[in-house]
């Protein structure tokens, strides 16, 4: 680990308000060991491995192929980097829709074999009984309100919600509601700042959001969207630290030049057998 951070652990998460004095959680979603490790060492609070890796590991539309053998073998991945910060498993679609006793046997898989330390799920007050039932497995929960993904064709689309009074008020109680249910912090994705804001100074556990405004205690995004990796247009929430993707592929196309144009390898950049002993009939004396 690069910074002199301690490591979060869940009390130390729930309790960060930036309203007290602390300071902002950083988020960012990883989905390998390369990913973790970097992350990790720029002193990221927590990692999520999320169900965004649908679209931009597996090059789908939408999150809602992503299975929890998925989600649960780059959380191996990420966790094999031992990272300080605190990882969390996205719980995907249909994992925790189905029972109480599915959600509880699909999330511990993610901790058990995962490595995950929490899940994250989405929705409101109707998956108030799903967290009250992976605490009692001793599972921590992370919500996730707002623009839900996985709720993608109920919404008509990836589009903000709670712009109107009603659906803010919605949101509002959907987020108290998860909180009363005894998660550790909450993901508010796609709500209009004064929304975010709202809720960030209604809750006593974090806000983490995306697209939500600068009021929030905390931010997410995503690694091939903060580092400009993705070839997906760029919405206004997020903010491009890099653009790799472009570098990546400049030094990718030098290499390809050197093999084509034989300076690659050198013999530098060779291994080399000792010289062979001569022949002895054209050994002198
Ligand atoms: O799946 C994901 O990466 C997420 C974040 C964008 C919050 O849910």
């Amino acid at each position: 680990m690069g910074s002199d951070r301690s490591s979060p652990t869940i009390p130390s998460i729930t309790r960060r308000k930036v309203r007290r004095g602390d300071p902002a959680l950083v988020m960012l979603t990883a989905y390998d060991v390369a990913s973790a490790r970097l992350a990790d060492r720029a002193g990221i609070d927590m990692l999520l491995v999320g169900d965004s890796l649908g679209m931009v590991v597996q090059g789908r539309a939408d999150t809602l192929r992503v299975s929890v053998d998925d989600v649960a073998y780059h959380c191996r991945c990420v966790t094999a980097a031992a990272p300080a910060a605190l990882v969390v498993a996205d719980m995907p679609w249909l994992s925790y829709h189905v029972s109480v006793e599915d959600a509880v046997r699909n999330a511990g898989r993610l901790v058990r074999d995962g490595g995950a330390a929490a899940v994250k799920l989405e929705g409101g007050k109707k998956r108030a009984a799903v967290v009250r039932a992976l605490l009692d497995a001793e599972i921590p929960v992370m919500g996730h309100v707002g623009l839900t993904p996985q709720s993608l064709h109920v919404m008509g689309g990836f589009k903000v919600q709670g712009r109107d009074a009603l659906g803010a008020d919605e949101i509002f109680e959907d987020a108290l509601a998860i909180q009363e249910a005894g998660a550790f912090g909450i993901v508010l994705e796609g709500v209009p700042e004064s929304l975010g804001a709202r809720i960030t100074d209604a809750l006593d556990i974090p806000t983490i959001g995306i697209g939500a405004g600068p009021r929030c205690d905390g931010q997410v995004l995503v690694w091939h969207d903060v580092l400009g990796i993705s070839d997906a247009p760029t919405p206004r929430f997020i903010r491009r630290y890099e653009e790799l993707g472009a570098r990546i592929e400049e030094a990718l196309r030098h290499f390809a030049d050197d093999v084509r144009g034989g300076s690659f390898p050198t013999a530098a950049e060779s291994y080399h057998a000792p010289a062979a002993p001569l022949p002895a009939a054209s050994r002198r004396g």
